[in-house]
């Protein structure tokens, strides 16, 4: 990571509260670990921290620790752990990273973990807020039912009373609809004195990171309300919330994919990933789900109902209908994958074409070879996969079976139907299969016969 100072030029330190239960997930898997648009939760809220500029992170773990933990390094090396033992509320949670906020930080972001969808831009702003001297900036939003959030309360300079949860909440302030979305960002030189000072006196007997505004207020502190989307601050409790952050998600990367020069059809029925590149002039007809790891190059066509994971595919390629591409399928320009085809680890030349009924696996295919309807590369022995290799404008007739590890010359053509178990030279012709074999009026002796039994 490195340190962007071009906005505030102040070091940062983010924690990222990950230690909650998330019971209501109904899950064995921790709740920040479930995903949106191809990656988890908590590898997003890492990646907008990262992309503002924020140096330092520290994921603060509970449940499923050695779990969250480790996505934590895997998607962000950098980050430190620690672990929060009991739940005992925000400011706790915050806390238990104590060690890293001691080595004094301009900034001290919090975030959690289940909030997803929040952009660099809105940590960036957060920030700008302690740079203009206050001690606490909030992130708010305007809440179209606010039941169940901490209310924001102002004051008349603009700046925030309280913030009061709903249990606390009096009747008044349960009118409020300008709500805390959790995020915040504490002045790093004060942050340590303003969390100790969080006592535990409320309707839920925990520690609450909300309450480090009134007593940044009663110091003396100046702070301030930095407004959000609702869309952009939706927290995760339940798997119908996981289905809207999804869509919204969803909807946020089509349309940059839109944006970016990609024709698609129908965009509410084509699902991408978080990493998806897409080309200009590229079109994605309807019914296409994009996983992780795709790059389409410019001017390529995805037909309907294909499938796409891992998979780079050359400018002015054509994919599908109905085709799957697994991790490691490398389409060069111009390639043609027909429908229900399946491409796994394997490169496809330039202008090569596998149209129909196909499995072509842990292989190459050099530039312009056809290969024939029902295809297959037999990779494995129940043991291990085993490679094959095709050179350039081969034909291999339709319904051949590849046994690997083969290798199939520049040129050669395979007779429909054979089972290739030994290298074939370029040029070549090579045949596997019965020799086929006719005789004369056998039928319809047979038919006489038969007719005759049948009677009798
Ligand atoms: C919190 C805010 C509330 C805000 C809402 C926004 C407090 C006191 N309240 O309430 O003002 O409107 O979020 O969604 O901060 N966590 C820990 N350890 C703990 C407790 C929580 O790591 O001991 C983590 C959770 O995993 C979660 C986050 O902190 O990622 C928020 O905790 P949660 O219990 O969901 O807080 P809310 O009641 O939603
Ligand atoms: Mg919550």
């Amino acid at each position: 990571m490195t340190e962007d100072k071009r906005s505030t030029g102040r070091r940062a330190l983010a924690v990222i509260l990950a230690a909650g239960e998330g019971t209501r997930m109904k899950s064995r898997r921790p709740k920040v670990l479930h995903e949106v648009a191809g990656r988890s939760m908590l590898a997003h809220v890492l990646a907008a921290v990262e992309a503002a500029g924020v140096a330092a992170a520290a994921v603060v773990v509970g449940g499923g620790r050695e779990d969250v933990a480790a996505e934590a390094r895997r998607r962000s090396p950098g980050a430190r752990t620690f672990v929060q033992e009991r739940q005992l509320g925000t400011a706790h949670a915050v806390l238990a990273a104590r060690d890293a906020i001691a080595e004094g930080y301009d900034d001290l972001i919090v975030l959690f973990a289940d909030t997803p969808l929040v952009s660099p831009a809105t940590v960036a702003a957060l920030r700008e807020g302690l740079a203009g001297g206050a001690g606490v900036a909030v992130l708010a939003f305007e809440a179209e039912n606010p039941f169940g959030y901490g209310r924001v309360l102002r004051g008349a300079d603009g700046g925030v009373l309280a913030i009061r949860e709903e249990k606390d909440a009096s009747e008044a302030e349960r009118r409020v609809t300008l709500c805390n979305a959790g995020l915040m960002a504490i002045d790093g030189a004060r942050a340590l004195a303003l969390l100790e000072g969080v006592g535990s006196a409320n309707a839920q007997g925990e520690f609450y990171l909300t309450d480090v505004v009134e007593r940044a207020r009663a110091a003396g502190s100046a702070t301030r309300v930095v407004l959000a989307e609702e869309e952009e601050v939706l927290g995760v409790n339940d798997r119908v919330q996981l289905a809207r952050a999804e869509q919204i998600a969803q909807q946020r990367l089509r349309r940059t994919a839109m944006l970016g020069g990609a024709t698609l059809i129908a965009p509410e029925t084509v699902f991408l990933s978080f990493d998806t590149e897409i080309g200009r002039d590229v079109t994605v007809e309807p019914h296409v789900v994009i996983g992780p790891g795709v790059s389409i190059g410019d001017d390529a066509t995805i037909h309907s109902f294909s499938h796409l994971e891992g998979a780079s595919v050359g400018v002015g390629a054509q994919i599908g209908p109905y085709a799957r591409l697994r991790p490691g399928a490398r389409l060069a320009a111009a390639a043609k994958i027909g429908n229900f085809v399946e491409i796994k680890a394997a490169d496809i030349g330039e202008g090569a074409k596998v149209n129909h009924l196909s499995y072509v696996g842990d292989a190459t295919v050099g530039a312009h070879s056809n290969i024939g309807a029902g295809v297959i590369t037999c990779n494995y022995d129940g043991f291990f996969k085993y490679r094959t290799v095709i050179g350039e404008r081969a034909f291999v007739g339709s319904n051949s079976a590849l046994v690997a590890p083969v290798e199939i010359g520049s040129g050669a053509y395979v007779g429909s139907g054979s089972v290739i178990t030994r290298d074939v030279a370029a040029d070549a012709l090579a045949v596997g299969r019965a020799r086929q074999m006719e005789k004369g009026g056998w039928a319809s002796a047979f038919r006489a016969v038969q007719s005759e039994k049948k009677k009798g």
